[in-house]
This record gives structure tokens, C-alpha cells and sequence, in this order.
């Protein structure tokens, strides 16, 4: 019975930092229809493998605020929070 209730603490602390993680994942597997499986980018669309973590965040942000003009993209990022936006930065930044 000790042990049961100790596995349950452990998943209640493990599972939403786990959540967190694969939702960055799935939300990015949305992004590379686009800009490519590897986020090299294609035809006019530009890549995001290892760009700055700070520099897609922001642009994310722009888009989302309309300070930078897109075709798509002001689109797409009105659909994501911020604490979204930067996880999508970091996950995109870590790509080598
Ligand atoms: C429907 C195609 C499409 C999808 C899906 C898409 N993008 Fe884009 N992305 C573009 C295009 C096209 C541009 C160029 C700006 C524009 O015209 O919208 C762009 C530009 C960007 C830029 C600016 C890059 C730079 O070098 O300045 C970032 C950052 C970005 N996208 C991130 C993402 C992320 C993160 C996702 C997934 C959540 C995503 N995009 C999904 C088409 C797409």
C-alpha cells in the first residue's frame, strides 16, 4: 500500500512536466508540413533548424501581434500562447 501511494506521487509529479514536453513535440510536428521534416525549409519557406532561440520567439511573437507582415504565419501564431511560442523556440533552436 506504501509503495502504491509512493508510484502515484511520483506519477503526479512526473506526468506534467512529461505533458509539457510531448505537447512542444506534437506542436511542432504541426510546423514541418512547411518548413520541412528536417525545419530546413523549401521553396520560399524559410528553415528554423538551429536559428536563435530568442530571434523565433520574437518573430513568433510579431507575427501573433501583426508587426510583421506574413502570408500564413501572423495566421498560425495567433494560435499559440506564448509560454507555446517559446517552447516551439527552444525546441526549434536545439535542432542540429
Ligand atoms: C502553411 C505553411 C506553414 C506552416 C504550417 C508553418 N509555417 Fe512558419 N512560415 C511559413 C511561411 C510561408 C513563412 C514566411 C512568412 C509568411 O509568409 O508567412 C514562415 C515563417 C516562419 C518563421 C520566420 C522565420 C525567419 O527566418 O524569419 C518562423 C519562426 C516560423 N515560420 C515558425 C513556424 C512554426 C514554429 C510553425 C509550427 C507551429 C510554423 N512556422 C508552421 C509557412 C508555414
Amino acid at each position: 500500500m506504501r509503495i502504491c501511494g509512493f508510484s502515484l506521487l511520483i506519477a503526479l509529479i512526473a506526468a506534467p512536466a512529461f505533458a509539457q514536453s510531448a505537447d512542444v513535440t506534437i506542436l511542432a510536428a504541426t510546423c514541418s508540413g512547411c518548413h520541412g521534416a528536417s525545419a530546413d525549409g523549401s521553396g520560399g519557406i524559410p528553415g528554423l533548424r538551429g536559428q536563435q532561440q530568442a530571434y523565433l520567439a520574437n518573430q513568433l511573437k510579431a507575427f501573433k501581434a501583426g508587426s510583421r507582415p506574413a502570408t500564413v504565419m501572423n495566421r498560425l501564431a495567433k494560435g499559440y500562447t506564448d509560454d507555446e511560442i517559446a517552447g516551439l523556440a527552444l525546441h526549434f533552436s536545439r535542432l542540429r
